[in-house]
């Protein structure tokens, strides 16, 4: 087996909050095994085109506590063609990089795996992604600062919610995975919350909406994740409401992008900077597509392949609190 002398860190797909903690221990890993790390600008689509810097210890200072990657992201649909694969294998030989690792989500996975088959290049995954949404980790590098950031917006929803005893649908990320609206739902108090992992139908939402009413709550917070699979989007929905419970004033707020930036918080930053570490370790220990990831608080790593095809379980416990709590 080569010897890992010199290493390749990229960040692919959609950036998270604590890529650039995760990023800096990589770098900051290399510098203390003392071997060279590069930084691949653009994710897979730097890659092939050879958007390389060198990185030093130095020049990751200062961005432990900065949202967004300062590599940058990007969705490569070039990575997905055999040509454009075997330019980025070619672009890595000619720089005489012996490992990469991946920072990102699954889609990122799925590539890199693929391109380790094709090419039987060394990697290693770390997931970062405020979905949450992969396997073999209980948490992805961004999602706890996401759901802080959900949280936090929900509360001054609510105040404007409650001064005009309004409903108000609010829609999250969280691509086909409910856990940003079931936790933050929880932890924002929402009367109702619609993930895609249980459909809850359109007449049990009717049925807790009158029940709030007549519970009394002047106000109503329903969070609702955008792959909800209720056949409606947050608009239809809230016509749907209007339709048939008209003693209700609704109001639909979409969250969108601003729950991928800002700064990351305390949890995101140690379990980058301890998914980072490991990561470079396993590469040069001498494994390959392999995924690193917090379980039941210990790092550990398992099979990029099982990453990818697994799914990741949400926590159906907090259905029955959430449930509870709306009492
Ligand atoms: O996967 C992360 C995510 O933020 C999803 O929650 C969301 O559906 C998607 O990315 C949005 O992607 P883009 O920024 O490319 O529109």
């Amino acid at each position: 087996m080569k010897k890992i002398k010199r290493i390749a860190v990229l960040t692919s797909g959609g950036d998270a909050p604590g890529m650039n903690a995760a990023i800096r221990s990589v770098v900051r890993t290399c510098a203390h095994y003392r071997i060279d790390c590069i930084g691949v600008f653009r994710g897979y689509q730097g890659l092939i085109e050879g958007d390389f810097v060198p990185m030093s210890a130095r020049s990751v200072s200062s961005i432990i506590n900065k949202g967004g990657t300062m590599l940058k992201s990007a969705r490569s649909d070039e990575f997905r063609t055999k040509a454009g694969r075997k330019k980025a294998f070619e672009n890595l030989k000619e720089a005489e990089i012996d490992g990469l690792i991946l920072i990102g989500g699954d889609g990122s996975f799925t590539g890199g795996l693929k391109f380790n088959s094709e090419f039987n290049f060394p990697l290693i995954g770390i997931p970062g992604t405020i979905d949450n949404d992969i396997f073999g980790t209980d948490y992805t590098i961004g999602y706890d600062t996401a759901l802080n950031t959900v949280v936090e917006v929900i509360d001054k929803i609510r105040d404007t919610a409650s001064s005009h005893n309004r409903l108000f649908f609010v829609e999250v990320m969280g691509r086909d995975a409910g856990f940003i609206a079931l936790n933050a739902g929880v932890g924002a108090g929402a009367e109702e919350i619609l993930i895609p992992e249980e459909n809850l139908g359109l007449e049990r939402l009717l049925e807790s909406l009158k029940r709030s009413k007549r519970a009394g709550k002047s106000s109503s917070i329903v969070v609702v994740a955008e792959g909800d699979k209720l056949g409606k989007n947050v608009f239809e929905l809230r016509d749907y409401v209007e339709e048939h419970l008209p003693e209700y004033e609704v109001r639909v707020s979409v969250l969108g992008h601003m729950q991928r930036g800002g700064t990351p918080s305390c949890f995101d930053r140690v379990l980058a900077s301890r998914l980072g570490v490991k990561a470079v370790e396993l590469l040069l220990d001498g494994h390959s597509t392999l995924m690193v990831g917090i379980v039941n608080t210990k790092i550990e790593s398992c099979p990029i392949k099982d990453a990818i095809s697994g799914h990741h379980i949400i926590n159906k416990e907090l259905i029955r609190v959430s449930d509870i709590m709306s009492v």
